[in-house]
């Protein structure tokens, strides 16, 4: 497995309990976590983790990255607006291995508000656990990667 790679986990406010879960989670996986807050569960603003999170990716910093808030969808645009980023928000383990195999997401995003804990793990899991298959389907990201200029 991939015991030596680093991924960054943030979210907003709606999802610090379950991030801290994931973290856990994943760290005894063998992954380095880096979770970058925030720590307590004031109201606060999901782009700025979101984009704090997929600089960490898009640098280098971070091999893959999950992100958190409510729905995950208002983090998940945020993080797609950095260059390099690839997020998509799964609430299906099935999804969460095709955005690894065919599109090669770097990230996922998870709406703390729409799953509970134990799919959220089986969704980890799966996403974690899937390779890019290449391909055919490197064709294709390399047109999303085009878009971005
Ligand atoms: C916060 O109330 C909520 O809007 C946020 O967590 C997220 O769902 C946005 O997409």
């Amino acid at each position: 497995m991939t015991a030596s790679k680093r991924i960054v986990l943030s979210s907003d406010h709606a999802a610090i309990d379950l991030r801290q879960s994931l973290a856990k989670h994943i760290g005894a996986m063998g992954w380095e976590v880096v979770d970058i807050g925030p720590a307590t569960p004031e109201s606060t603003h999901y782009p700025k983790h979101g984009e704090a999170a997929a600089r960490h990716v898009a640098s280098g910093k971070a091999d893959l990255g999950i992100i958190l808030c409510g729905t995950g969808q208002g983090i998940m645009m945020a993080a797609n607006k950095v260059k390099g980023v690839r997020c998509g928000v799964c609430a299906d383990p099935f999804s969460a291995r095709m955005i690894r195999e065919h599109n090669n997401a770097n990230m996922l995003s998870i709406g703390a508000r729409v799953i509970g804990e134990a799919l959220a793990l089986e969704i980890v899991d799966a996403f974690l656990g899937a390779e890019f298959e290449g391909g055919r389907h490197a064709t294709r990201v390399d047109m999303i990667t085009a878009i971005e200029g």
